[in-house]
């Protein structure tokens, strides 16, 4: 089957932003180690990044017609703010998990709330970069369960 990754605002920045919140790895080892993970579960991965909401909501528009089974998504910035991204999720309704490097429950209140959680098949946050590791696991485990 094939897996979208997507990744938000600022995640181009991974490996020098925060890291005592966010972690050492950078955006390349992280797809990386994704793209080796889907691999060995025998499903494809394609990852994008952008700091542009529009062109996030464009990417998932193109992923129902370009068979993308199943998306897991970091959201960033745009997981407390974008009704247009939850719409656009809605819209395609292919099944995703969201996902979070950090705890934003832990966080500053403005970070508790998400646009996207409760559309979501479920949610991983709090593990650094192994919260994609997590999330990717567990897509691959929902795929299996229902095969594409
Ligand atoms: C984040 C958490 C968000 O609150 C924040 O805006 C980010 C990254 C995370 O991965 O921990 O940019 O999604």
């Amino acid at each position: 089957a094939k897996i979208l990754l997507l990744h938000g605002p600022n995640l181009n920045l991974l490996g020098s932003r925060e890291p005592h919140i966010y972690g050492a790895a950078t955006l390349a080892e992280i797809n990386e180690a994704a793209g080796h993970q889907c691999d060995n579960a025998g499903h494809e991965l394609e990852t994008m990044q952008s700091n542009s909401e529009s062109a996030l909501i464009e990417k998932i528009h193109l992923a129902a017609t370009g068979g993308v089974d199943f998306i897991v998504i970091n959201p960033a910035a745009f997981t407390h703010t974008s009704v247009a991204l939850r719409d656009a999720l809605a819209a395609v309704s292919i099944p995703f998990i969201e996902l979070h490097l950090s705890n934003p429950h832990a966080r500053e209140t403005f970070r508790h709330h998400s646009y996207l959680s409760d559309l979501a098949r479920g949610v991983v946050c709090g593990f650094g970069p192994h919260s994609y590791t997590l999330a990717l696991q567990a897509a691959i485990h929902q795929l299996d369960l229902a095969p594409h």
